[in-house]
Order: structure tokens, then sequence, then C-alpha cells
């Protein structure tokens, strides 16, 4: 059974994998652990026992949060975990009185795109050039609901 958790300090190494793995331009294992002493910021984790099969940042101010990254182990893709671990963050996005989540995706990333897409988020923007490793646009995602 998958659970849904905020992220510990002992889930940090396997992030910082899972990051290495799935991103050409990963985060850090010091970045990601700095974001545990960011009153702003919101992570969870996909947990199979002890094993961190995915995860989801984001940081908020003033009512509007950006998801800054989502990733599943390759080995857990395809049964529900992304889509749970949105579904989980607006739900914890809402108690703390948020009412919007925009998030940035490579126009070529298709199943990320079709997760978002069936989640009812809409594109707001398109920023050129946006991505490094390769260069690449960034589509802008954006879900509004009410608190
Ligand atoms: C994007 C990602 C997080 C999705 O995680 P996941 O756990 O496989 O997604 P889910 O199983 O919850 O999928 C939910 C829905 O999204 C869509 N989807 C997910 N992966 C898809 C794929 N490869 N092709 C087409 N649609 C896909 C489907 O509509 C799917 O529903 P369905 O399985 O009932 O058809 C995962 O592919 C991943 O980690 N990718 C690498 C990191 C990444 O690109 N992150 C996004 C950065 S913006």
């Amino acid at each position: 059974m998958i659970c849904y958790e905020k992220m510990l300090k002992s889930h940090v190494p396997q992030i910082a994998q899972l990051e290495k793995q799935c991103f050409s331009d990963p985060w850090s294992e010091k970045s990601i652990a700095s974001e545990l002493e960011n009153s702003l910021s919101l992570w969870l984790v996909a947990l199979q026992g002890d094993l961190v099969v995915g995860y989801v940042g984001s940081q908020s101010v003033l009512g509007e949060a950006d998801m800054m990254n989502i990733a599943v182990d390759q080995a857990y893709r395809r049964q529900g975990i992304g889509k749970n671990l949105v579904l989980q963050l607006v739900e914890k996005l809402k108690e703390q009185g948020v009412h919007s989540l925009s998030l940035e995706v490579r126009q070529s990333n298709a199943p990320a795109i079709s997760l978002y897409e069936e989640m009812g988020f809409q594109q707001v923007g398109l920023r050129p050039c946006y991505y490094r490793n390769p260069k690449e646009n960034a589509m802008i995602f954006r879900k509004e609901w009410t608190v």
C-alpha cells in the first residue's frame, strides 16, 4: 500500500536520487533539505514502507502555490501515484487557505501534460526557452479552486 505524507529529513537522500534519475537539471540534496526550513514550502512523499516512490514539492505565497517538481519512480508509474500526490497536495494547500496551483512543464513532456490536463489544470501561458539541458519552452498550467 502506498502512503502519502509530508517530507521528513530522512526522505531527502532518496528524493535526491529520484531527482537525478528523472531530471537533467536535478535539485541537490542540500537544496531539497533546505525546503524543510522554509515556511512557504510544502513537500509530500509517496511511500511504500520506507521506500520513497514519488514526491511533489510546492511553495506558496499570498494564497497562490507553485508546484516546483513532481516525480514518480519509473517502476511505480501509471499506478495513480502522480495523480494522488497532486490530489493530496491540493487538499493540504486548501487547509492552508491557498486557492491556486501553478506549474511549468516542458513542452515535450507528454505524460506530465496528460496528468495535469486530466486533473483539470488549464494552460495559461508559454515561457520561451525557459528550460536548459536541453533548451525548451515551458507550458504554464494553473488550477484554481474556492476555499
Ligand atoms: C509525470 C509523472 C509524475 C506521472 O506519474 P504517474 O504516477 O505515472 O501518473 P499517474 O499514474 O497518476 O497517471 C495519471 C494520469 O496521467 C496521465 N499519464 C500519466 N503518465 C502517462 C503517460 N506516460 N502517457 C500518457 N498519459 C499519462 C494518464 O491520464 C494517467 O491516467 P491513466 O493511467 O488512468 O491513463 C511521471 O511520469 C514522472 O515521474 N515523470 C518524470 C518526471 C516528470 O517529468 N515530472 C513532471 C515535471 S513538470
